[in-house]
Formats: C-alpha cells, structure tokens, sequence
C-alpha cells in the first residue's frame, strides 16, 4: 500500500514540507524520514482496502501538531473556521486570502496527515481558470489536495483542477456554501427528487477525477447506495456509519465551545474543553487574586538579589477545579497520593504527609470539617479550626495541592445519597455514634472523585475508619491503595488528636491515664492474660486509677479484620477504646498479638484476671513512654 512505503521530508526552513518517494539507497543524512506519510494515492486507495479515513478539521500549526500525534488521516483546512474561529454564522465570508493563511498555519506543523485545504465560497464558482488559480494558492501554501462543494454543477471546474495536477476532494448532499439555496443548514436527499440529485452530483463529482468525496447531512441508506456505488472513499459527516471514513469538526469533537450554539445530532463530543478552559481560567484569575501565581519558581531572579516570592500551595474548592488539576497530573504519568484530615493539624497528620511524598510523586491533603459524620451539633460547632496554620503547614511539608471544598458545594440541600459498610461499621465507635461512618464513607467517597488519588493513607489511630475505608474501596472497586499508617503520640503516650486542644490542663493531665492503661493491657497479655473480658476490666481498672472524671464509653477486643468482637486474645485482634475526659471524647487502640503472651506465663491468667495492683502501675510508666515514642 503507498500509505505504508517510506518518504522522505525535505526540510526547507519554515515552508511546508515536500515528500518524494524513498530511492532503494540509503537515505542521504540531512534529509529526515517520514514514515507512512498519508498521501493522496493512499486515501484513494482506502476503498478497496486498509481502515476507514479519518478526517478532522485544523485551522492552526498547534492543533494539526496534536491531531496528526493522534494518528488522524486527513487535516481539513475547512472554511468552518468562518463559524467556529470567525463567529460568522455561515462559511460564505470567507476568504481566499484567509483560507490560504490558514492553511500555511497548518502545513507548518509538517504533519503526517494529508493536508486539505478548502475552497472559499466564489473561488471556483465563477470559472475554472479562476479556480485552478485559487486552489494552486492553497497548493502553494501548503496543502496537498483541495476540496470544494457541489456535483454536476462543478464537474467541469473539478476536471480543470485534476488537469492542472491538483487533487480533489468533492463535496455533495448539505453544502453549507449553499445555504440560501437550500434555505438553512439542511439535510438533502430526504425525497425522491433530492436522493436523485445528490446522486447524480456524486456521480459527477467522481466522473471528474475526484480522489475521494464528502458526503454531508443525508440520510444514511442515501450514503449507503452512493459508497457502494463509487470507486472513490466517501468521507461522512452527518451521513451515517455506512461511508469509507468519517470528518468531524475540531470544535465539535473535543466539545470546544460556550454551549450557546446547539451542537447537530451527528456530532459526538468525546472531550468537554469548554468546561475545562473555563475552568483553568477561573482558576488563572482566581490565583492571581489570591497572590498565588506566579510563585518564586516561577519568577526570574537577577544575579545577587535576594528578594524570594514566599511559595504558595494550589488550593482548590470545587470539585471541577480539583478533578481538573488531578486528571492534568494523572495525564503526565504522575501518582497521586492523597491525605483527608477535618484540618487543625497536628504532627499526626503531618506524618501521613510525609509517609505519602515517599510513595508518590504527587501530594494533595484535604481539609474539610466533614458536618455529616458528626452526630452532635455542639462537637461539630466545637471542632477546632485553623485554615491558614494548615495551609503554612502544608507548604512546608512541600504539598502539592490542598483540597478545601464548601460545605455548601459538598452537600446540596436536596443531597440525598450515602455509602455506608455494613458489618464494620455495627460495633465501636459505630454503636456510640449513630451514622457516623456512613457519614466518613459517604465524604470519603466524594473525595476520592474529587482527587482521583491512586494511593490513599489514613492513620491507625481511627482504626476502624481504616477498616471500613479499605472495605469500602475493595467492595466497590475504587482502585486506589489504601495505606495505614502507625498512630504519633505525644512524649506521655497520648495519641495525637486535632481534640486535645479543647482539653484543660486536668483533663490533659488525665488523659495521659489512657496510654498507661493500654499498656497495662499489653502488659497483662504479655503475662498470659488472653481473655478478652479480662484485659478490658484490666483497662478499665487502670483508667479508674489514674484519671477520676474519666468515663470509658467502650473498651473491646475485636478482630483486626472483621471488626468481630473476640473471647480470647487467640489471633492478632485490636484493643480499641473511647474515652471521655474533660467533655471530649478520645479514641486510641493499640494491636494485641498473642505472640505477646509468653508461653511460660500462660498459666498464670487467672491471677490477673482480678485486677491489677497500682504497683504494677507504676512499674509500667517507665514502658509506656518508651513504647509510645516508637508508637503503638
Ligand atoms: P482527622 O481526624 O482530621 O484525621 C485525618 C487522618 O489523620 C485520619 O486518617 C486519621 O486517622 C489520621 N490521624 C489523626 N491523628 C493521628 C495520629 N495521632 N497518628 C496518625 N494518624 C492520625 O479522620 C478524619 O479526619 C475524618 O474522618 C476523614 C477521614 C477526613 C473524613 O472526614
């Protein structure tokens, strides 16, 4: 097939390429290879065999660059530029001086793609000289072969053209240079009377020497008869699926427009860039009023200045905004990894940052005080908050992006859906907190749309919100990783929490009485206490100690998998409390395995099982700090 044999493009500065068939030899050095360069004999020869052609309109060098990357087969210089570059609303104002502007534009890019340039309105029309005239122009200023509207009418002028070595391209059924004749955009061949005359017009057209024709707005059985009947590739727009390829208009394809045109039946948009550039500019705008664009990355510095831009963190606050910037990231290759917090951060959260800059080659933390997962008002109101702390803080642990949507732009008044994790979700903090993890599920899910990270890391501390976010994700096949990552204490043992700051200094002092505890609990493990219910009263005891005004709302055993609670400390399970101290509610856990218990103390569980002596206590202080430093 000529489209598969080897040419060669000269370079010749800035003017269009040439290519000429490959002699046997070696390539001379300075000249470059194109490979299965599209040339006119290949299209022709696309009817017999080979894939359908296809054909999109291009009106500049930096689109023909992307379409002919794309593999399309044909760039149409098409005179649609008068609608969709112009803003006229036909193509009759367009120009021969235009059309072969354009047309260099393209030919600039030296695609792969045959270039076809379209004859204006009144370029052809008036005689074939005239015609042969115009098109060798465009011939001249880059295309390959040209294209112009009508059948019987312009046989003549199409057989002037193919005598002067210019290939055609025909035009038949809706000629848009002939709307006022046919009295708007519209589709022909509806009738008897029409099908005959588009018939006829593309038996013309080929008659003439036409390589290949265009067959727009007719109805598809019309286009059928009429490819089946020619020798030459049909090329459909708004003809139907029956033709040897298909053209759309650029615009139309990749959706590029304000939505105040209507778009034809035909078209079908397989991108929406009209969202995505009014969104890129809203966001443009929205960082220069902001300060955060340009950035000192971004700026130059003259030798020996100083003067440094303080950096920025892109921040986003709707969901179109943070899609757009995570698909832009994914389309580079990049991985993405993603950190939710409720804010007011602390090193806890900051510590999931960093585990995730070590996993990815992107960063995106989300800030949102989720109202749904909250089941009272006053801890909801109560939440402590510190925007702009977060976002310094974030900057200098070299995020990449900060998620902060609005409430209002999360749920509308009329939200209505939830995820929720069966099972999981019954026993701990969910039989305390009616909703509460249909609440983080629901969000969760949101925001995982949002960010469309391939990686997510939530801490061990909410180990039952890690479990059912992996649940969530495996039930429901998000396909993204979900990492836990150890819990952070402070230097007593006290998990770091966003709520201990609204703890008072009693209650602070008390709330070390929970890191005790649960390392009493491992301790009575150690020593051969299995017993569920044993080591809770262990806790329990513990907690009745050290820290008066403390009340434990739960304190279980369950399976580190299934959540289940467990009679006996028989396989790695989890010892997950709550407790309130001071009017807030602190959670913690730490992993019970039996390996802990020493074979040797087995026998004595049933000493412990009574209590433990506040000696032992004391004797454990010592442990716990140790072990909170390495985090439970
Ligand atoms: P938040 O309490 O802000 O916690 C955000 C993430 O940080 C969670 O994955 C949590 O487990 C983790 N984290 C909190 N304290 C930690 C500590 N001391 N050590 C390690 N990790 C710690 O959890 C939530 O927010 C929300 O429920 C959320 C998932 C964002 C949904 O709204």
């Amino acid at each position: 097939m000529a489209a598969q044999r080897r040419f060669w493009r000269l370079r010749c500065g800035d003017g269009p390429a040439t290519a000429i068939r490959s002699p046997p030899s070696e390539p001379a050095p300075e000249v470059e290879i194109v490979k299965d360069k599209i040339t006119v004999p290949a299209i022709a020869s696309r009817k017999a065999e080979g894939p359908r052609v296809t054909m999109v309109t291009a009106y500049d060098f930096t689109f023909a660059r992307l379409l002919d990357g794309a593999g399309v087969d044909i760039l149409l210089v098409g005179d649609s530029l008068g609608m969709v570059v112009q803003g006229e609303s036909s193509t009759i104002p367009v120009t021969m001086d235009e059309m072969a502007y354009h047309v260099r534009l393209v030919a600039r890019a030296r695609p792969r793609a045959l270039v076809l340039g379209d004859m204006p309105f009144l370029s052809y029309q008036v005689s074939a000289a005239d015609a042969v005239g115009n098109a060798g122009r465009l011939i001249k200023a880059g295309a390959e072969a040209v294209k112009l509207e009508g059948g019987v009418y312009q046989a003549a002028t199409i057989e002037a053209l193919v005598r002067a070595e210019i290939p055609v391209v025909g035009h038949v059924g809706l000629t848009p240079q002939a709307v006022h004749r046919m009295g708007g955009h519209r589709v022909q061949g509806r009738d008897e009377q029409g099908r005959r005359r588009v018939l006829e017009d593309a038996r013309a057209v080929a008659g003439a020497g036409a390589f290949a024709l265009v067959l727009e707005g007719v109805p598809l059985d019309l286009a059928r008869e009429i490819t089946q009947e020619l020798s030459i590739p049909t090329i459909g727009i708004g003809a139907g699926p029956f033709c040897d390829g298909q053209v759309l208009v650029l615009h139309d394809l990749l959706g590029l427009s304000d939505g105040s045109r209507p778009t034809p039946r035909f078209v079908r948009q397989y991108a929406g860039l009209g969202a995505l550039v009014a969104e890129a500019t809203h966001r443009f705008c929205d960082d220069v009023q902001r300060g955060a664009f340009p950035c000192d990355l971004e700026s130059y510095h003259a030798p020996g200045s100083e003067l440094r831009v303080a950096s920025e963190v892109p921040r986003f606050d709707t969901v179109a905004a943070m899609q757009g910037w995570a698909e832009q990231q994914r389309a580079a290759g990049l991985r993405i990894a993603f950190v939710p917090t409720m804010g007011f951060l602390h090193e806890g959260h900051l510590d999931l940052v960093r585990e995730a800059r070590r996993r990815a080659d992107r960063v995106v933390v989300s800030i949102f005080v989720n109202p749904i997962q909250f089941d009272r008002e006053e801890d909801l109101m109560a939440y402590p908050r510190d925007l702009d702390r977060d976002v310094a803080l974030l900057r200098d642990e070299g995020v990449d992006a900060v998620y902060v949507p609005r409430a209002e732009g999360m749920y509308a008044e009329d939200f209505a859906t939830g995820v929720g994790v069966d099972r999981l979700s019954v026993g701990l903090c969910g039989a305390h907190r009616a909703g509460h993890f249909r609440g983080v599920t629901t969000v969760v899910t949101k925001l995982f749309h949002a960010v469309r990270p391939h990686l997510a890391i939530f801490g061990e501390k909410d180990f039952q919100q890690l479990a059912i976010v992996r649940r969530m994700t495996r039930d429901l096949d998000f396909g993204i990783e979900v990492l836990g990552h150890p819990t952070v204490r402070e230097a007593d043992g006290l998990a770091r929490s966003s709520r201990n700051a609204r703890l008072s200094d009693e209650a602070r002092q008390e709330a070390a009485a929970i890191p005790v505890a649960l390392d009493m609990v491992r301790q009575a493990l150690g020593e051969g206490m299995l017993m569920a219910e044993a080591l809770a009263r262990v806790f329990r005891d513990s907690i009745a100690a050290h820290a008066s005004t403390a009340r434990v709302e739960y304190a279980e055993i369950v399976d580190s998998d299934s959540l289940e609670p467990v009679v006996a400390v028989d396989r790695p399970a989890h010892f997950a409390i709550a407790v309130w101290i001071g009017g807030v509610r602190l959670i913690d856990n730490v992993r019970l395995d039996p390996g802990q218990a020493s074979p040797s103390r087995l026998g004595r569980n049933e000493r412990l099982v009574g209590g433990v002596s506040s000696r032992s206590h004391v004797a454990t202080e010592q442990a716990v700090m140790l072990q909170a430093r390495r985090g439970c």
